[in-house]
């Protein structure tokens, strides 16, 4: 993404307001936009250069799929920008005063919907929420006139989090206010593989060239997905690892070795990525045991040594202790779980504050 495409998007719509003189300081570095040229971003890896610039110039983050390296790259400047906000002892900036944005939970969720509602209230944004059991949906109506009936309101901005692959992108073909996917069916969860990059980077200073092993549930792991069109875009070699009943077909194709073995999958990897495994979305029987799972996937001390000295573990959570991560790792000195939760808020400020026309130029000036 480029200051340009991002002042485009944002000529129809009313600027967000920036956090004031004693607001946020420059993000270091703000490659992506500080020349405000095209040239000044990251070659994109993954897509022509005359590509659409998917997500932001159209105003709605969908997925991860698609998106330039340029747009990945400033999205975590402006998230590193919005964590000195975090740190304050008053936390708020007027950033979005006056836009209304409703959060619409169709399926349960502990993280990802306070993470949003705090990114919310810290850009002093007013905020709905909803959810599947306080929703018209659990007597009868469709998604879509859920989402036209709270339209009608008229919210600026819609975060969806749906079981139903595809829910986000119906959404945004049929509703006016901009769409945040935060989650939909085993499809996509972008803000989670954004933090997830954006913790990697702030732990290694970078993430092209690192091996990033993930392991678990590759079959219904949206978190999986997002990974890997994430750090495909941003060269990473990745490595992927479970019981061959929870392999997808195709996953080759994204750009990922496949282990059905632990111990190859970690070897040297700088980071490790453990994945829940996702029994509401199983049919059943991909494996026989918690326990027999945990001893042959199970992240233990021992497995950890296989990485490279200083690797990180990360896991997007809910954690299942003793399933796929031993509590001594999940909260041992390598684990950056809670920093990821942390890491969060920061980031969907950041997305909240693009897709609604900011920039980060504007927001370091
Ligand atoms: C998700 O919503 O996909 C979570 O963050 C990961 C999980 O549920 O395992």
């Amino acid at each position: 993404m480029n200051e340009t495409a991002i002042d485009r998007s944002a000529a129809g719509g009313r600027r967000p307001s920036r956090p004031g003189k004693a607001g946020v300081p420059p993000a270091q570095p703000a490659r992506a936009v500080a020349g405000s040229t095209v040239a000044a971003s990251p070659a994109p890896r993954d897509a022509p250069a005359a590509a659409p610039l998917v997500a932001l110039a159209q105003r709605h983050l969908l997925g991860i799929q698609g998106l330039l390296a340029g747009e990945i790259e400033l999205i975590l400047d402006t998230a590193r920008a919005f964590a000195e906000v975090s740190r304050r002892p008053i936390k708020k900036v007027p950033t979005l005063r006056g836009k209304t944005i409703v959060n619409l939970f169709m399926e349960p969720s502990t993280r990802t919907r306070s993470s949003f509602e705090i990114a919310e209230k810290r850009l002093s944004a007013d905020t709905l929420n909803f959810s599947l059991l306080d929703s018209s949906v659990s007597k009868g109506e469709t998604l879509l006139d859920t989402a036209r009936n709270l339209e009608a309101m008229a919210p600026d901005m819609i975060v969806i989090r749906h079981r139903a692959a595809g829910a986000a992108h119906l959404l945004a073909r049929h509703c006016r206010s901009n769409i945040i996917n935060a989650g939909d069916g085993s499809h996509e969860h972008p803000t989670q593989a954004l933090l997830d990059a954006y913790t990697i980077r702030e732990r290694k200073g970078r993430l092209e060239g690192l091996r990033v092993a993930i392991v678990g549930d590759l079959m219904h792991s949206r978190v999986l997905r997002s990974n890997l069109f994430l750090l495909r875009t941003m060269g990473a070699d990745l490595q992927v690892c479970a019981p061959p009943t929870l392999v997808p077909v195709g996953l080759e194709r994204l750009g990922a070795t496949v282990h059905t073995r632990i111990e190859p999958a970690l070897e040297g990897a700088d980071v490790i990525m453990m994945l829940r495994i996702q029994r509401e979305r199983q049919q059943g029987g991909a494996f026989p045991t918690a326990r027999e799972y945990f001893n042959l996937f199970g992240l233990t001390r021992e497995r950890v040594r296989l990485a490279k000295k200083g690797a990180i573990i990360m896991h997007p959570g809910p954690i299942n202790r003793g399933v796929e991560i031993d509590s001594a790792v999940a909260d041992g000195p390598e684990s950056v779980i809670l920093e990821q939760v942390a890491n969060g808020v920061s980031v969907r400020m950041a997305v909240l504050y693009l897709i609604s026309g900011g920039t980060l130029g504007e927001l370091a000036a």
